[in-house]
Formats: structure tokens, sequence, C-alpha cells
């Protein structure tokens, strides 16, 4: 049998679960490939770090000249978090001559450009499923699989420990703090899980999933973006009431021929498909033009979902099959955007509001009164009353009808001022 001889930069979370499927599902990995992936390198900072993997001897190596010198290796998975060194560490591979595999989507969603040029100028390749959407398929698809449809929307739960941090405290009533560490121990979260939490993440997924189904050249930093930090129970049990549940979704949407593109908690139904991906799964639901809707659904996070989609891509590299589709769907090449951004003032979109007041005359007539000069009509309402409460606050909350995210904004802004307002006003879209 003929061999490929390949090798690891960076040995955590994935790059074990990447190590420990190439080492003990060989036979089938090797026959997907129609020839032997031989480990021959792992890089690491630190050869005395202990390991959760046993790796055969000679292997690890705290030198990247070790695959940079060797011109047997081939394809080399790059598994190091965030911008630098990894940026360096890719272009150090690709001028070496090596097609890289990486599920570094901060890496991406920031320098995509400069290393995707710098790939095709040298003849080389890079993939990258992993990096969106961890175990789901979801740039394979969306880039080859639906390639047919013009996209008219995708609706991603596209970070696994925010949605495990979410479902932990609406299943098991965890603390946000509890769920956060949980979500860290169980290899969900970033090196630093701000990124995670703050939305940051999920932008820079959805930029990448935009950039190749719309053509946008949106950069992560310009999308509209909130992430779980400021969630709080009482929003949770407000939502179940209304028969909704939380998610972080992450939104790209054609509207009148522009592109709206958001990431934020949103109430889904409680019977929707949404409403029931729980834990560190991540679902996208994409509408296309001919094929109508699709559903992914699979963990998103995680050690070994993450190192599934990181040896497919390699195989894909190793067959050949990488080479043609990088080199000649140039997707990345696309300039000026085919799509332009819709500005968020004008999208359209149901609210869910909640109000810190006092318990006052006049209170209700104000806010709505605020609400109604935007021209935004309520379609339900709660105000449960104050039995146990010591001081005179009272949570108010209002599900709207569409409106637009500037009259919202606006009107938001005036009830923020309001004397009787205790605290700014919580407020997320409903998913339609
Ligand atoms: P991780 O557990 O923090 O591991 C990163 C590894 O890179 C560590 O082993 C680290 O070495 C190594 N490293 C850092 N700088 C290095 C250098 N200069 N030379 C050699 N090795 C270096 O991260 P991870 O969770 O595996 O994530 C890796 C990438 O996959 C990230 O971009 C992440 O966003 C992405 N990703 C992760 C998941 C997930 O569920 N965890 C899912 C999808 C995508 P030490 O061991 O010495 O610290
Ligand atoms: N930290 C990321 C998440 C890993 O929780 O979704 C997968 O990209």
């Amino acid at each position: 049998m003929e061999t490929t001889k390949i090798a690891i930069v960076g040995l955590g979370t994935v790059g074990t679960g990447v190590a420990q499927l190439l080492l003990e599902h060989a036979e089938h990995t090797n026959r997907y490939a129609g020839r032997a992936i031989i480990l021959e390198k792992v890089v690491v900072r630190d050869c005395n770090k202990a390991r959760d993997i046993k790796l055969p001897d000679g292997v690890l190596t705290d030198r990247l000249e070790d695959v940079t010198k060797d011109p047997e290796i081939r394809c080399v998975v790059q598994l190091i978090g965030g911008v630098e060194p990894a940026r360096s560490i890719m272009l150090q591979l690709l001028e070496s001559g090596k097609d890289v595999v990486t599920a570094n989507k901060a890496l991406l969603a920031e320098h995509g450009d400069e290393l995707f040029d710098r790939a095709r100028e040298l003849g080389r390749s890079i993939a990258f499923d992993a990096a969106v959407a961890g175990g789901i398929p979801i740039v394979t698809n969306v880039g080859q699989c639906l390639s047919a449809n013009r996209i008219e929307s995708i609706h991603g739960i596209l970070n696994g420990t925010c949605n495990f941090i979410i479902s932990q405290m609406e299943e098991h009533e965890a603390s946000y703090a509890q769920a956060v560490e949980e979500a860290q121990q169980r290899g969900y979260a970033e090196a630093d899980p701000t990124m995670d939490v703050n939305g940051s993440d999920a932008a820079q997924k959805l930029a990448l999933l935009a950039h190749l189904a719309f053509g946008s050249r949106v950069h992560w930093s310009e999308i509209p973006c909130e992430g779980i930090e400021s969630l709080r129970p009482i929003d949770l049990q407000y939502a179940k009431e209304l028969g909704y549940r939380l998610k972080l979704l992450a939104v790209a949407r054609l509207e009148d021929g522009e592109l709206e593109l958001h990431v934020g908690v949103q109430l889904v139904r409680r019977d929707s498909p949404m409403a029931g991906v729980g834990g560190a799964y991540n679902a996208i639901r994409l509408i296309g033009d001919a094929v109508g809707r699709v559903w992914f659904q699979g963990m998103g996070a995680g050690r070994m979902p993450t190192a599934s989609a990181v040896v497919a891509d390699l195989i894909d590299m190793i067959v050949g099959r990488t080479a043609i589709t990088f080199q000649t769907l140039q997707l990345w090449s696309e300039k000026p955007a085919r799509v332009l951004p819709r500005p968020s003032f004008r999208t359209a979109t149901r609210y869910y509001f909640r109000f810190m007041v006092k318990d006052h005359p006049g209170v209700l007539a104000e806010i709505t009164g605020a609400l109604s000069k935007e021209g935004i009509s309520i379609a339900s309402f709660i105000q449960h009353e104050r039995h146990e409460s010591k001081d005179d606050k009272v949570p108010l909350v209002i599900m709207t009808h569409h409106t637009t995210v500037g009259a919202a904004d606006r009107a938001i802004e005036k009830i923020n001022r309001l004397q009787m307002v205790h605290e700014p006003a919580m407020r997320m879209r409903i998913l339609d």
C-alpha cells in the first residue's frame, strides 16, 4: 500500500482527537484515503507536558522545522488556536510546500484573504470544515453540495459553548459561572472563553459561512453581535412561560437583495426543531431557492466531533479532492462582494422586551406610549403581581409584532431614560 506522511501542529483538545483517530482508526481511514496515512510528526510547545495520548517514539517534537524541512510530509493539520503565532506558522507551512487543514476560525475570519491568496499563489490548498460547527460538514455542504442554489438564509446555533451554558442554566438550574466552567472542562470552550460567550466566535463562523454562501465581504467584527453574558435566569423563565426557548443564533438572511447579518440570543418556539437542539450541539437551518429548507445538526464542539471533521478534510486533501475544489472554485477571491450588507436599523424582526420598572401608576402608559410613537405594536404582555418582593420593582415583559431594529433602538433609548425604569431594558429578537 502507498503511504502519505502527515503532521499535526498543536496537540490540545482537537489535536489529541485527530492523533487518536489516525492511530486507532488507521485501517478505516486508510481505506478512505486509498493509502496508509503515517503520522510522522506532532509539533508542540513543550514535549515534557503531560498529554492524554501516547504517541509512537520519535513523533513528538517542539521543532516546527522537523515538519517544514521534511519534503515527504505533504499535508499538515494545524490546530493552534488564536491568530498569532497560528498565522505565521500557517504561512511557513504553505511556503514550505504543505497543504494545510485547520479548525481555526479566528485565524481565517481575520486573515482568510491573505492566507487563501498565498496558498493559491503557491499552488497549495487550505481545508477548514472543522472551523464552522465542529463535526457538522457545513463548509463542504455550502461550498459544494448546495452549489446549485442561491442561498436565501442561514440560521445557526454555531457556538457549542453558549448552547451548552444556556441548556445547563435552563435544564439543570446551573449558575452561569458553573456552566462556563463545565464547558471549559469538557473542551468545548476556547482557551479564553470570552470569545465564546460574547458572541465573537459565532460571528467569526458566520462571516466564513456568509462569505461562502453569499459572497459577502463583511469582516466578522462588523457583524452586530451580542453574546450571552447579559442573559438572566428570569428571561429563561419568561421565555418558557411564553412557549419559547432561548438560543444564541447566528443569522445571515437576504432581505430586499441586501444581506442582514447578526448574532444574538433569540426566542425560538419550543415546538420548533431549533429549540430541541441542546447541550454542545450545533444546528443550521439553511434555505436555498432550489432545494428549499435543509437542516444540519450535530456536535459543534469537543474533541472527537471536531477531530471527525478535521480527519475528513485530511483524507479529502490526501485523495486530491481539496486541491481541485480550492483551486477551481476561487470562492475566497470574490472581490468585490456579491451582496451588500443591510444596515441593521432597517432589519425587520419581532422583539421580546423585559423592563424592570417601578410598580406605580402610569408606568405602563409611558412605556406603551414610547413603543406606539415608533409604530411598535404589542403582541402580548406579562406583568405578575408582586407578592413577595420587598421593593417596588417589577418585571414587565412585552412581545411585539414585526418592527425594525431602528424603531426598537429609538423606543428603548427613550424608555431607558424614564425615571421609573430601574435598569436598561433586556431585548431579544424572536425567530419567525
Ligand atoms: P487547545 O486545547 O488550546 O490546544 C491548542 C494547542 O496548540 C495546544 O496543544 C498548544 O500547546 C498548541 N500550541 C500553541 N502554540 C503553539 C506553538 N507555537 N507551537 C506548537 N503548538 C502550539 O485548543 P483546541 O481546543 O484544540 O482548539 C484548536 C483550534 O481548533 C482552535 O483554533 C479552536 O478554535 C478550534 N476548534 C476547537 C474546537 C473545540 O471543540 N475545542 C472545535 C472546533 C474548532 P500546549 O499543549 O503546549 O499548550
Ligand atoms: N469554542 C467553540 C464552540 C468550539 O464552543 O463552539 C467550536 O468551534
